[in-house]
This record gives structure tokens, sequence and C-alpha cells, in this order.
């Protein structure tokens, strides 16, 4: 079977016009970790992207290790400077699932897709896409880094514990990563400009029918705490409602949520 591998001019060829003149992207045949390369990447005010055939340090959430198989699926970061508070941060971990929906449903792949709240992306039980959000500061400019890992065509990663799947999986085919990279850099730009000009309301509706953990028992680890409740959707900040067992409301900020094993 023909691989196609990342390819600079394809992915430009997809970006959207009012875009392309503000991306510059970066790809790696092998690179520690995307994330980290727009960290210590110069700053500038372009958006910065970079892309990795293989990351040799692929970082989750958690401190976790994201597997990067060479060639197989999307190692994607990009690097945004905003005009907002670090408060935006939970929304925009939340409107970047949504970015990954949205852009999955341009490939017309919605069927059984979810969002486990912040922002992982399920299919049937199994882990599809994660996202790790992290910020820089620097002369009262705020830079968020935006790291994604989108599984595509993988058929077998060794060494994962925790259930997986990838596009390939669901759809049955071969996927060209490119295409899906220019989507993404196209919804990612449309979703942030909307979050900062409009606010998260417009997103709360769309996030509902996606939630994966709603009126699910689950749990949420944070460090050593762990809080078990009914999840209830997210509030106007994108953080997670949920009625303790106590029958108590609380909204909770952080953290690792599961859904408990008697559900
Ligand atoms: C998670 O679910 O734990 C988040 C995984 C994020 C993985 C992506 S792959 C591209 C980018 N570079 C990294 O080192 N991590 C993110």
């Amino acid at each position: 079977m023909k691989i196609n591998l990342l390819n600079a001019n394809l992915i430009k060829t997809g970006i959207e016009t009012n875009l392309i003149n503000k991306v510059s992207l970066h790809i790696f045949d092998s690179i520690d970790s995307t994330n980290l390369f727009l960290k210590n990447l110069t700053l500038t005010n372009k958006i910065e992207i970079c892309l990795a055939e293989t990351q040799t340090k692929g970082r989750g959430r958690f401190g976790k290790h994201w597997h990067s198989p060479y060639a197989e699926n999307i190692y994607f970061s990009a690097r945004w400077q905003l005009n907002a508070e670090l408060n935006t941060l939970t929304t925009l971990s939340i409107i970047t699932g949504i970015t990954i929906i949205k852009t999955l449903d341009a490939l017309n792949i919605t069927q059984g897709i979810k969002i486990k709240w912040p922002n992982d992306i399920y299919w049937q039980n199994k882990k599809l896409a994660g996202i790790l959000i992290e910020s820089l500061h620097k002369d009262n400019k705020l830079f968020i880094i935006i790291g994604i890992g989108i599984n595509v065509n993988s058929t077998e990663i060794t060494n994962l514990t925790n259930p997986w799947c990838s596009l390939a999986e669901i759809t049955n085919q071969y996927w060209d990563r490119n295409i899906i990279i220019s989507n993404l850099i196209n919804q990612l730009g449309t979703n942030i400009k909307q979050l900062m000009q409009n606010g998260f309301a417009e997103f709360s509706q769309f996030w509902q029918k996606y939630d994966y953990l709603y009126d699910k028992q689950i749990t949420i680890t944070q460090g050593k705490n762990i809080i078990s409740g009914v999840a209830k959707g997210i509030n106007k900040h994108g953080q997670l409602k949920l009625i303790k067992n106590t029958n108590q409301k609380i909204i909770i900020n952080s953290g690792e949520a599961s859904i408990a094993l008697h559900n």
C-alpha cells in the first residue's frame, strides 16, 4: 500500500486564503515533541504550526507519554498569540475538542463520536484523539500552544493499556493526513476567532450533542484527590457540572474524568 507522507504544499493548498499568509509551517521527519518545538521557537505574531511523522517524546496530559508511530497518525501543534486572559484556557481546551469533531464532520465521520470532558475524543468507548494545551507569557502577551494527536491510520500500537481506536478502524479506509490537517487548521482558525469575538455560549449547544459523560456516574482524579458523582454537562466557562453522591452540586475545573465501572 502507498503511504502518503506529510506534504507542506498539499497542506497549504487546503488552507483558507484568509489564514494562509498568517501561517508558518514546520514539518519534521522526527522530533522530540511538536509542542516542545513551539515552546522553544522564537516568538512571532504568526500562527506557527509544527507537524512530525514521529515524536520520540510525545507528551500527553498528566505527564503521560503519547505514542507516535511513524507516518501513521497526526502529531500536530499550533501556536497562537491571543488577546485574552488566561482564564479562557478552559474554554479554549473545550473548543479544540469541538474543532476536531467539526473536522471529522467535514470528512463525513460523525457516527458515534463523543467528547469526554474536557477534550478527549472517543468512539465506542475507545480514545481516538487527545489534546494538550500549554501557554507562554512574554511582554504581557499570551501565546497558547494547542497540541493535538489524532489516531488516523494505526491499526496496531503496542504498549498501550487504555482502549484506543483510529479513523482507519472507524471507516475501514486509509486516510491522507494532509487533507485532515488543512481542515483542522481552517476549523481551528474559525473557532478561535469565534471564541474571541462572541465568547463561548455558541459552543455550549454543540457540546451537549457530543457529551460522552452526560448523566453518567463518573470519577474525577485530581492528583491524589478523587471525586465521584453524576456528570451534568458544562457551564458557560467550560467547567464540568457534577452532582456528588451526597447530592451536592459542584463545579470541576480540572482533572481526569473516568466513567465509573458499574455504569
Ligand atoms: C492526551 O490526551 O493526553 C493529550 C495528548 C496530546 C498529544 C499531542 S501529539 C502532538 C502534540 N505534541 C505532543 O507532545 N503532544 C501533543
